[in-house]
């Protein structure tokens, strides 16, 4: 009832459907009182649905190479200084043992647009990893493919798949993607893979250049509207050797803004604080954590390599062994009264339940 009589922030506070107009406003007149108002909210829904449990995800970047060439992304193709390594079958499967033993339940197998590991040997790894932990959960984020290569991976185990659309503005996309990508295709992929019964997770990187409240704007209604399982967001950081190594980096306030907005539309969404939080600000994933988030992804990969899946410069947690990000997790998740849990973490609302 009188819905329209509302400002944004009403709108937003009382569960009410956000227009663009809604977005654009929230966006452009961020007080701190706002951002203290909606982050308090934020926190209190996500309480009624999770508690102050947090889900961990044991994260394996199995391969830096990419046949992509993204201008933002620190291991695109024509980025020449990178040390490319690809790990094999036998070290995937054992990073998932160290996982199992520190209790994860969900591996996130995560790599660049890598032509070596194609389809069908993508296939057979999930496979094999679905027969050894059939407790646990499998999400991939291996890029763009077709409907029937995602449909056979779902056959075979995997039950999530992350893939942020990056922006839902196609002009944006376009200024941040080479004219070989599309973003047509980008939303093809997602489409399918919420229809084959994937849990899906989209998201879009905060402050990216030439990203403006409009083009936020649009990710917010995208959000609302596609009501994805997950959303990974976090903030552009500036990687070397790529178009945009001069440009600024993404802020801590308006990423923590972001989260909050994004829990209040979609209560139910699993929200990781991401690395690249933790990189822009010390305990930036604490903060993240407290402005409506409840999702980290600790760090599985191979100590060897993990200095090599730079995404963007300055990556925290290269140094650490899996189980001593799994215990500095623990200890910041508790420093500010949550506590990790190492269920599988399913999400917990009515979209697409197909297991
Ligand atoms: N800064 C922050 N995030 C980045 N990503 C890629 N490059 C960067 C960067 N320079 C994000 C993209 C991609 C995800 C795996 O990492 O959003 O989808
Ligand atoms: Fe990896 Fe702290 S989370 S070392």
């Amino acid at each position: 009832m009188y819905a329209t009589l509302l400002n944004a922030e009403e709108r937003i506070l009382q569960g009410h459907r956000l227009s663009l107009a809604d977005f654009s406003e929230l966006l452009e007149q961020r007080t701190p009182e706002r951002q203290k108002r909606l982050a308090d909210h934020a926190v209190l829904l996500r309480k009624q649905y999770y508690g102050t449990d947090i889900f961990v995800r044991g994260l394996i970047e199995f391969s830096n190479y990419c046949k992509n060439n993204c201008l933002y992304c620190g291991i695109r193709r024509d980025a020449r200084q990178v040390d490319r390594y690809r790990l094999s079958e036998e070290e995937i499967l054992s990073c998932c043992r160290s996982g199992y033993e520190l209790g994860y339940r969900t591996f996130v197998l995560q790599s660049g647009e890598d032509v070596i590991y194609t389809p069908d040997r993508m296939e057979r790894l999930i496979r094999l990893i679905h027969e050894t932990y059939p407790d646990c959960a499998i999400t991939l984020s291996v890029g763009e493919y077709s409907r029937e290569v995602y449909a056979r991976w779902r056959e075979v185990g995997a039950t999530r798949y992350l893939l942020r659309h990056e922006t839902a503005d196609p002009a944006h996309y376009r200024r941040i993607h080479p004219p070989e990508m599309s973003f047509d295709n980008r939303m093809r992929c997602l489409r399918d893979l919420k229809e084959l019964g994937y849990q899906v997770g989209c998201g879009m990187m905060v402050g990216s250049p030439f990203q403006t409240a409009k083009t936020l704007a649009e990710d917010l209604l995208f959000i609302q509207d596609f009501r994805p399982h997950m959303v990974g967001i976090g903030p552009f950081i500036p990687a070397q050797g790529t178009p945009f190594s001069g440009e600024r980096a993404g802020t801590l306030d308006m990423t923590l803004y972001l989260l909050s907005i994004i829990r209040l539309i979609h209560p139910t969404v699993l929200l990781p604080a991401t690395t690249a939080l933790g990189t822009i600000d010390p305990r930036g994933r604490e903060k993240g954590i407290l402005s409506g988030a409840n999702v980290i992804m600790p760090n599985l990969s191979p100590v060897s390599v993990r200095e090599k899946y730079k995404l963007y410069d300055n990556k925290i947690c290269t140094g650490e062994e899996a189980a001593e990000c799994k215990n500095c997790l623990s200890a910041r998740m508790e420093s500010i009264g949550y506590h990790v849990v190492v269920s599988r973490g399913d999400y917990c609302g009515t979209e697409n339940q197909h297991d």
